[in-house]
């Protein structure tokens, strides 16, 4: 193989990433191999030293070692500094560039549907590492933010962190609101439904216009997401952010356009 690309995290046997980025190289006659390891938190440095030694062009990192990586590496790109997290290693001159696609692979994902961003109204619901990569993002395309979190302390924070950067950012009790009537973008970024449990509240009174977007994606259609097909609004799982990470890394490592449609479905193979 001439080129070898990796995911790391703890647990990692879950992990999809090969089985996309592997049908990506075949779609394209690639000679390049995607693995996936097994990192324990009191290893990663190691393990990054290993990759190196071994010829490794590039990783993909997950938890719980997106926000320790950070400072083993030699640079990071606009979008890594602003999340404080890499999820995507490259290795150009022998530098460590980390950066990070969640956000802009989120981004990409709602893009087609929503048909622009500037001034439209985005409510998160949960304010946690995966809220705050796609809030900043969302942020950045110039959507207004609301952020709803069962804790309201990092709710706040999370609006103070877009406010800093520029962005726009309200936060709101985790309950149904005014919010649901004129929201366009609704995404759930909590892990309540991981385990087929039900959302705390109802969306009763959301737009029918409003896409929304559970970054949950097994199961593939959570109680939430459900719920917002019955009330008639278009919906997401997570898969699509899942794939346009990975699309985005790919072209960080490799230039050109990601194989997407060969990607998605070897997902789904996965998942069915
Ligand atoms: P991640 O990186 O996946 O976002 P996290 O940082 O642990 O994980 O964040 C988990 C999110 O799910 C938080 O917003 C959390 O709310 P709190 O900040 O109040 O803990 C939310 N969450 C988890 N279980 C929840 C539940 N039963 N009801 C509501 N929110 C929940």
């Amino acid at each position: 193989m001439e080129r070898h690309y990796a995911v790391m995290g703890d647990p990692i046997q879950h992990s999809l990433s090969p089985w996309m980025h592997n049908a990506g190289y075949e779609a394209l006659g690639l000679d390049a191999e995607y693995q996936r390891f097994r990192v324990e938190a009191s290893h990663l440095a190691e393990a990054v030293k290993g990759l190196r030694a071994l010829g490794f062009s590039g990783w993909n990192v997950t938890l719980p070692h997106k926000e320790n990586i950070v400072s083993l590496l030699d640079t990071l790109t606009p979008q890594a500094q602003r999340a404080g997290a890499v999820n995507t290693v490259k290795i150009h001159e022998g530098q460590l560039i980390g950066h990070n696609t969640d956000g802009d692979g989120f981004v990409r994902s709602v893009e087609e549907e929503l048909h622009g961003f500037e001034g439209k109204k985005a409510v998160l619901l949960g304010a946690g590492g995966a809220s705050k990569g796609i809030a900043l993002a969302l942020a950045e395309q110039g959507m207004c933010l609301h952020i709803l979190n069962r804790t309201p302390e990092k709710a706040k924070g999370l609006a103070q962190a877009i406010e800093r950067e520029g962005g726009t950012a309200s936060t709101g009790e985790f309950a149904p609101g005014d919010w649901l009537k004129d929201v366009d973008l609704l995404v759930q970024t909590t892990s309540v439904g991981l385990h087929r449990e039900s959302f705390p509240f109802s969306l009763e009174g959301i737009s029918k216009q409003a896409l929304v977007v559970d970054i949950i994606f097994n199961p593939m259609e959570t109680a939430f997401l459900k719920e917002a097909k019955k009330l008639g609004c278009r919906t997401h799982n997570g898969l699509e952010m899942l794939l346009y990470q990975g699309a985005l890394a790919w072209e960080f490592w490799l230039g050109g356009q990601a194989p997407v449609k060969e990607m998605r479905q070897a997902l789904k193979n996965q998942l069915f």
